[in-house]
């Protein structure tokens, strides 16, 4: 029996990718082996993204983010990782120190079964600060294997990476012999065919996939370029395996909805038109019911912050008034709007939003203010 959620974000699995899912289950749900459909996947993704010439599909994100960590260190032969405060990189030992998303909602942090040797080979530096990136770099000169980023961050809200930031990273990377590997998870496909290397015109050794990319099914990749994947067994040694990868029903689902993407070019304008009247309708009540906020807006992420400074990184994201974003989304729940439970997670919008959809949002969050101001 199908859950229907009476409110905006309300939307339907597009027809094509529910088709294709129907079609192929009547074959398998797994084999267990290589397919055909997981090669046309693999061809597609490197037909729309830069900096990929080899790429491996796994059954998560975390997979992803911990198999391309993997072949970081084995390819570089260094230990050391380094993450940002608040990225999040899914639920694999060496991301869980300072991550955002649900450790950060539940203020958690450190956790119980993650060893001190497994947290000590992962430094964690201030988002959008390159400074201390440079310093920290310079303090471990030679041990560290890679730096892991989401470009565009969706996990602490949405926040956006100044100019140099990112650019600053890549130069460190080539001057210091490290990985610099692109999270984009959630911005894979979403903000451009190319994700944020194109979107953003930085080039990433290695890159990690998901959500997208399964059209709702589970599923991952991580890929990069030839030198540094060929590490990956069997050409290398860098052991990697899974019996659900490239599932073939995941598979099907994520190619279909990579080629409506692929053959559609304009859903990213009208996604990000979509996103800008938003934004705008928000800023209008917002300001109406006088109290401090920061709208964060890429593409078709958006974040509200409660805060009377920017938000450009995790600690001015927990600054914000987080407990005022708790009373807003559950103000929002009831009038039939189901926001990101968090303001530590960003907001995407789905072609299949109507601007119709979006004055309810915004009418919504004039009434919401109302009550909880
Ligand atoms: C940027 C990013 N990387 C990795 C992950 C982990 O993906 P999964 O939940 O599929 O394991 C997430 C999940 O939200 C994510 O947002």
């Amino acid at each position: 029996m199908p859950i229907y959620l009476d409110n905006a974000a309300t939307t339907r699995l597009d027809d094509e990718v529910i088709e294709a899912i129907q079609e192929q289950a009547v074959f398998s749900t797994s084999y267990g082996a290589p397919t055909e459909l997981e090669i046309k996947m693999a061809e597609l993704i490197k037909s729309m993204v830069p900096n990929v010439d080899l790429i491996r599909m796994v059954s998560s994100g975390t997979e992803a983010c911990m198999s391309a960590i993997r072949v970081a260190r084995g390819y570089t032969g260094k230990n050391k990782i380094i993450k940002f405060e608040g990225c999040y990189h899914g639920h694999a030992d060496s991301f869980l120190v300072k991550a955002g998303s649900g450790m950060a909602t539940l203020n958690i942090q450190t956790v119980p079964g993650v060893t001190g040797g497994v947290a000590n080979d992962t430094l964690t530096c201030a988002y959008n600060d390159l400074e201390a990136l440079t310093q920290l770099v310079h303090l471990y000169k030679g041990e560290i294997a890679a730096i892991i980023i989401e470009p565009v961050v969706g996990n602490m809200g949405c926040i956006i990476p100044q100019q140099g930031f990112l650019e600053g990273i890549r130069k460190l990377c080539d001057e210091q012999e490290i990985i610099f590997i692109f999270d984009e998870v959630m911005t894979g496909f979403r903000l451009s065919q190319g994700g944020a290397q194109e979107t953003l015109k930085i080039d990433a050794d290695l890159v990690t996939y998901g959500k997208v990319i399964g059209g709702g099914m589970p599923v991952g990749a991580f890929g990069g370029k030839k030198h540094i994947m060929e590490c990956v067994s069997p050409l290398g040694n860098v052991y990697q395996a899974g019996t659900l990868s490239g599932n073939p029903l995941a598979m099907i689902a994520g190619y279909t909805t990579l080629s409506i993407l692929k053959n559609n070019p304009g859903i990213y304008k009208e996604l990000s038109d979509k996103t800008t009247y938003l934004k705008e309708g928000l800023n209008r009540v917002l300001t109406a019911a006088n109290t401090p906020f920061v709208i964060n807006q890429f593409g078709s992420m958006i974040s509200v912050h409660f805060s009377n400074h920017p938000v450009n990184d995790f600690e001015s994201a927990a600054s914000a008034n987080n407990e005022l974003f708790k009373k807003y989304f559950h103000a929002m729940l009831n009038r039939g709007i189901y926001l990101p439970p968090s303001a530590f997670e960003s907001w995407f919008l789905n072609n299949a939003l109507t601007y119709e959809d979006l004055d309810k949002t915004i009418l919504a969050t004039e009434q919401a203010l109302k009550e909880i101001l």
